[in-house]
C-alpha cells in the first residue's frame, strides 16, 4: 500500500505514504477499543442470565421471576448497577494516571499496562466465585479501559498522516461498535450454556486483551512521544519508517517546534485554565456530557434488559441486541465516510433532530401502550425495535465517533495529552452516572426516562448550533486563528497578536 499523499494543513505539505506498517500499527492498536467495545456490551446480557443473577443477585433473580408484578422495576438493584458502572468510574481515576505513563513512559507501554489489567481484570471476574472477587474484577478493567482509551486515541492521531487523521481516529469507535457486537453475539449464544455461560462471556476479552498485549510488541513509538522524552534521532528514524519516506525533515522540524513550545509550559492544566483554553475546554467536556445523555448506553448496556421489559423474552431479547449491535456497526462506517465530506457539524446537527424523533416515539408508545404490569403487542414492541436500531443509526455517525474525534483535534499541543485525559475522565464519568442511574431512574421516571433523554437532546443540539465550529479540513495546530478567533462567541477568549507572544514566552 503506498499510496502518496500530501498531508497539507494551512501552512504545511508533508510528504507521507499510507505504509503497511502504519495499517497493522493501526489495527492492532485499536484493539483497544475493541475490549472497550465488548466491555460495554457484555454487562447487559451477563445481568439478564439467570445463572448469574442467582449466583450473585439472589434478591433481583426472585424479582425477575415476578416480572408480571412490575415492568419497570424488575432490575433495579443498586449492586447489580454497581456491577456495571464500577467499570467506568475505575477508568476515570485510571486516566489520569494513563495521562502521566503516556507522557513519562510513551504510548506503546501505555496501552501494554491497558493489557495486563484487562488480563487480570478477566481471570478474576470470570472466575468470580464471590462478589469482592466480581467487583475487583471490573476495576482492573476499568483500568485496562482508563489506560487503554487514553493512549490509543492519542497513539492514533499522532501515528497518522494528516489527511487521513479523521477516518482513522473514528477507527477505534468502529472497534468499540465491532466489540459490542461480539459480546451480544457472546451473550446470545452463552445465554444458553448452563450454569457458567456467564463465565465464557466475561471471559471472552481475554482474547482481544491478548492479541493488544503480543501485538503492542510489534508496534512502534510515536514520533511525538519519542521527541517529547529527547529520544530525537530515535524520533526521526520512526516518522521515516511510518511515513514510507527519506524526507522527512519538514514534518520532523514541526514536531519538534511544537515539543519544545510545550516543554516551556511547566503546567498544562494550570494552561487549560486559562481563558485561550476555554473553547475547546467547554467544548471537549461538554461533548462527554451530550454523548452520554443522549441515552445511547442505557441502549447499550440494558438493550436486553430493555426488549424484555417491553415483552421480549429473554432470547428474543438478546437477539434485538444483536440486530442493534449491527446496525451500530455499520452506521459507523458512515461516519467514516462523512465526518471529511459534509463536516462535523451537519453530523451533529442532522442526528439531533433523528434522535430526537426517535425517543420521543418510543416514550410515547411506552408511555401509552405498556402499562406498569403486562407486556407491549407484537406491532407495538415491532415499532420500538425499529426506533432503537434508528436512533442507534443516528448515534453511531455523530455524537458517538465525534465525542472521540473533537477533543482530540481541538487542543494544541502544549495542553493535548491532559486536555485530552480530561475528556476521557468526564466520559467516563458520565459512563458511569448513567450504567449507575438508569435502572433506577426506568424504575422511577418508567417511559418518561425517553422524555427526559430527549430533552438532553434538544440541548446539545442547540450547543452544536451555536457553540460548536466546523472544523472539518483545519490543520490540528491552526484551530486558534481559523476557527476560535473568527467565531462570534468563542473570538472573545482569544488574545491578540501581540499578547498571544506575550503568553507563549510566559505561560
Ligand atoms: C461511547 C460509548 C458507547 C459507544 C456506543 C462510544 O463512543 O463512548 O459510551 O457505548 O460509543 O457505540
Amino acid at each position: 500500500m503506498a499510496v502518496v499523499i500530501s498531508s497539507s494543513g494551512n501552512s504545511q505539505a508533508f510528504e507521507a505514504k499510507m505504509t503497511v506498517y502504519v495499517f497493522i500499527c493501526v489495527i492492532i492498536a485499536a484493539v483497544g477499543g475493541l475490549i472497550f467495545g465488548y466491555d460495554i456490551g457484555i454487562s447487559g446480557g451477563v445481568t439478564a442470565m439467570d445463572d448469574f443473577l442467582e449466583e450473585f443477585f439472589p434478591a433481583v433473580y426472585e424479582r425477575k421471576k415476578h416480572a408480571h408484578e412490575n415492568n419497570y422495576c424488575k432490575y433495579d438493584n443498586q449492586f447489580l448497577q454497581l456491577f456495571t458502572s464500577s467499570l467506568y468510574l475505575a477508568a476515570l481515576v485510571a486516566s489520569f494516571f494513563a495521562s502521566a505513563t503516556c507522557s513519562k513512559l510513551g504510548r506503546k507501554p501505555t496501552m501494554q499496562f491497558a493489557s495486563i489489567f484487562f488480563l487480570i481484570g478477566v481471570g478474576l471476574a470470570a472466575g468470580a466465585v464471590n462478589m469482592f472477587m466480581l467487583i475487583i474484577g471490573r476495576i482492573l478493567l476499568g483500568f485496562g479501559v482508563g489506560f487503554g482509551n487514553q493512549a490509543v486515541p492519542l497513539f492514533l492521531s499522532e501515528i497518522a498522516p494528516a489527511r487521513l487523521r479523521g477516518g482513522l481516529n473514528i477507527v477505534f469507535q468502529l472497534m468499540v461498535t465491532i466489540g459490542i457486537l461480539i459480546a451480544n453475539i457472546v451473550n446470545y449464544f452463552t445465554s444458553s450454556i448452563h450454569p457458567y455461560g456467564w463465565r465464557l462471556a466475561l471471559g471472552g476479552a481475554g482474547i482481544p486483551a491478548l492479541i493488544l498485549l503480543f501485538g503492542s510488541l510489534l508496534i512502534c513509538e510515536t514520533p511525538t512521544s519519542l521527541i517529547e522524552r529527547n529520544k530525537t534521532e530515535e524520533g526521526k528514524e520512526t516518522l521515516k519508517k511510518i511515513r514510507g519516506v527519506e524526507d522527512v525533515d519538514e514534518e520532523f522540524d514541526s514536531i519538534v517546534y511544537a515539543c519544545d513550545f510545550a516543554r516551556q509550559v511547566k503546567n498544562p492544566y494550570r494552561k487549560l485554565m486559562k481563558p485561550e483554553s476555554r473553547p475547546p475546554f467547554v467544548i471537549g467536556m461538554l461533548l462527554q456530557l451530550f454523548q452520554q445523555f443522549t441515552g445511547i448506553n442505557a441502549i447499550m448496556f440494558y438493550a436486553p434488559v430493555l426488549f424484555q421489559t417491553v415483552g421480549f423474552g429473554s432470547d428474543a431479547a438478546l437477539l434485538s441486541a444483536v440486530i442493534t449491535g449491527t446496525i451500530n456497526v455499520l452506521s459507523t462506517f458512515v461516519g467514516i465516510f462523512l465526518v471529511d465530506k459534509t463536516g462535523r457539524r451537519f453530523l451533529l446537527l442532522q442526528s439531533s433532530v433523528h434522535m430526537l424523533v426517535c425517543q420521543l416515539v418510543i416514550g410515547i408508545i411506552l408511555a401509552k401502550d405498556l402499562g406498569v404490569t403486562g407486556t407491549l403487542g407484537r406491532p407495538q414492541s415491532l415499532v420500538v425495535v425499529i426506533f432503537v436500531c434508528l436512533y442507534v443509526m443516528g448515534f453511531a455517525w455523530s455524537w458517538g465517533p465525534l465525542g472521540w474525534l473533537i477533543p482530540s483535534e481541538t487542543f494544541p499541543v502544549e495542553t493535548r495529552t491532559e486536555g485530552f485525559a480530561l475528556a476521557v475522565s468526564c466520559n467516563m464519568f458520565f459512563t458511569f452516572v448513567i450504567a449507575q442511574a438508569f435502572l433506577s431512574m426506568l424504575c422511577g421516571m418508567k417511559s418518561g426516562i425517553f422524555f427526559f433523554f430527549s430533552a438532553w437532546i434538544v440541548v446539545m443540539g442547540l450547543f452544536a448550533l451555536f457553540f460548536v465550529p466546523e472544523t472539518k479540513g483545519i490543520s490540528i495546530d491552526d484551530m486558534r486563528d481559523s476557527v476560535w478567533k473568527p467565531h462570534w462567541y468563542w473570538k472573545r477568549f482569544m488574545l491578540q497578536e501581540d499578547d498571544h507572544d506575550v503568553e507563549k514566552r510566559t505561560a
